[in-house]
């Protein structure tokens, strides 16, 4: 992921890392994402607010047991989502607040009354023995009026997060509850990764 302000900028540092990796990776997929209004995805909601910050944000991304391959790395998964544009249009403003679980002028959460166990958030949100454990999206918007969607970005300690977090979007629980933004948006593609920590490519560098 190539982040920064200057479009230009982000296009030379991906010439010069695929040219980098050319003999050892093939380049098949380029997207070029940006900021939207305030922080909005595609759907019109505000994205990252819940995501962690300072010291809990390096604990809920960086893995902080395991082997030295492992310390200070990270599991990361990117996903390419097309909105349902159409479909999402048709839903009044109260509809597709119920989907994702927040309001969409203000981005407050709705209360457990009023949220649906179809929601977007409370899908997503990992608990472990009433703990929430987070993980930390960077999610960007791409695309132009005929295609457009979101590129999920998270990165997590574990890769249990990850996993349980889509499985829960994905499977209905015993009441038959999915995560219902998922009728809204079509995932394209997706890909578990590992990021080793700057320390060991650090080493491998030097080496
Ligand atoms: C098209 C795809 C997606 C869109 C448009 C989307 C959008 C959003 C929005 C608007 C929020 C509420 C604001 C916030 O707290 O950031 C949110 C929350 C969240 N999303 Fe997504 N999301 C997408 C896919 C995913 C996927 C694939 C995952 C998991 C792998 C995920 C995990 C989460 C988590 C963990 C939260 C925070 C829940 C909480 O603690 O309240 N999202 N997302």
């Amino acid at each position: 992921m190539i982040k920064s302000e200057r479009k230009d900028l982000n296009f030379q540092v991906a010439k010069h890392m695929a040219g980098a990796l050319k003999h050892i990776a093939d380049l098949s997929e380029d997207i070029q994402g940006y900021k939207y209004l305030d922080n909005r995805d595609m759907i019109d909601f505000v994205d990252g607010t819940e995501n962690p910050v300072s010291d809990e944000r390096a604990e809920a991304v960086l893995v902080s047991e395991g082997s030295d391959t492992e310390v200070g790395g990270s599991y990361l998964v990117v996903q390419r989502y097309v909105d349902r544009q159409e479909d999402w249009d048709a839903l009044a403003t109260e509809q597709q607040e119920r989907v994702v679980g927040r309001t969409k002028m203000d981005d407050i959460e709705l209360s457990d009354e009023e949220k649906p166990a179809s929601a977007h958030n409370a899908k997503s949100k990992v608990e472990i023995d009433g703990e929430e454990i987070k993980m930390f999206r960077q999610n960007r918007p791409y695309g132009n009026a005929i295609e457009h969607g979101t590129m999920f970005v998270g990165f997590a300690a574990s890769v249990s997060t990850i996993e349980t977090s889509l499985s829960q979007m994905i499977h209905a629980d015993e009441n038959g509850d999915y995560d219902h933004l998922l009728n809204f948006v079509e995932a394209q593609t997706g890909c578990n990764y590992f990021v080793p920590s700057q320390r060991f490519l650090d080493a491998r560098f030097e080496g």
